[in-house]
């Protein structure tokens, strides 16, 4: 990947080329964020850190909203302090001479952090396990799942352009997208949950009770908020609240990484969008195929309400 900088009236603008996907430990990573693995896999967590753990498009952002206004006791303000993304650092984030890395945001912050990944399991840091960090991890019907990543990844130049609807179905059941195979992500967080501290959510619950799913996440971080907090927090992070807040939608972004022109990152937010977009055909390959991966598995999505 190459980038520049060109001047531009009220600062420099970021020209950014899509990266290119390369394995890392057999996963599809873009190259950018490969560069720096030898340091993220070294970053050492300290007891109390809490992470939040997703495939991409799951419904990270609203978690980390929920996350914090848990942990501010719904003090709106507070939570206004700055933008999602520096409040919670995404680990495994770098992008060389141009913007601040995961990494070295979280070395500038006190402890304990609340940390934002992607990462499937089994390429977590070890020190998450070993201080006994909690996590939530979010996951959410995988043709929800694609529809959003397919748009997020036709405005965000952080990722390799998607190309055609069909191309990027195509791509997303090989698994050729960053992060790699859906199926192996839920799976792998899944199949460890009940081994380590893990909260594990569904974007399809949170929307069907945000409110209970709420009540759940500040049992699992050990708070108890009264009733009027718990509806403050339900109302400031439903989609339109989260929409309109330039403090966790992302409208601090750059125009030259995030192109609102071709989608925006609040988009819908809904369950079950993938109809306006799956042809007959594509559903039933996308179910052939789901069936075949998924077997044996527990797990179980709702892809409508
Ligand atoms: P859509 O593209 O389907 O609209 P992530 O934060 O993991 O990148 O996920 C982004 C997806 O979560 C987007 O989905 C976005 O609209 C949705 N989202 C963000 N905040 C939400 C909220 N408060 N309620 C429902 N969906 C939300």
């Amino acid at each position: 990947m190459t980038t520049s900088q060109t001047a531009a009236s009220g600062g420099p603008l970021l020209e950014v080329t899509r990266p290119k996907l390369v394995p890392l430990h057999g996963v599809p990573m873009p190259d950018i964020f490969v560069e720096n693995w030898k340091a993220v896999e070294e970053f050492q967590a300290t007891t109390g850190d809490l992470l939040i753990a997703t495939y991409p498009k799951a419904g990270t952002t609203w978690v980390q909203e929920i996350v914090d206004f848990i942990l501010q006791g719904g003090d709106v303000e507070r939570c206004r302090r700055a933008p999602i993304n520096t409040r919670m650092p995404f680990l495994e984030f770098n992008l060389p001479g141009q913007i601040t890395s995961g990494l070295e945001s979280l070395a500038a912050m006190p402890s304990p952090k609340v940390i934002k990944t992607h990462l499937p399991f089994q390429l977590l840091p070890k020190s998450f396990l070993e201080q006994k960090c909690k996590i939530i991890y979010c996951a959410r019907n995988a043709k929800d799942n694609l529809v959003s990543y397919y748009h997020f990844d036709l405005m965000n130049r952080l990722q390799p352009h998607p190309g055609s609807w069909e191309e990027y179905f195509q791509s997303y059941l090989r698994g050729n997208v960053s992060y790699g195979l859906w199926h192996d992500h839920v799976k792998g967080w899944w199949e460890n949950k009940d081994r380590h501290s893990i909260l594990y959510l569904f974007y399809e619950d949170m929307k069907e009770d945000p409110r209970r799913e709420i009540l759940k996440m500040a049992r699992f971080l050990g708070k108890d908020l009264p009733d009027a907090v718990i509806a403050g927090i339900v109302h400031h992070t439903s989609f339109q609240s989260m929409k309109d807040n330039p403090m966790s939608n992302y409208s601090n972004v750059p125009a030259s990484i995030f192109d609102v022109s071709a989608s925006s990152f609040m988009r819908k937010g809904a369950v079950g969008d993938w109809k306006n977009y799956f042809t007959v055909a594509q559903d039933e390959a996308f179910e052939d195929d789901y069936k075949r991966r998924m077997k044996g598995s527990d797990l179980r999505f709702r892809t409508e309400l």
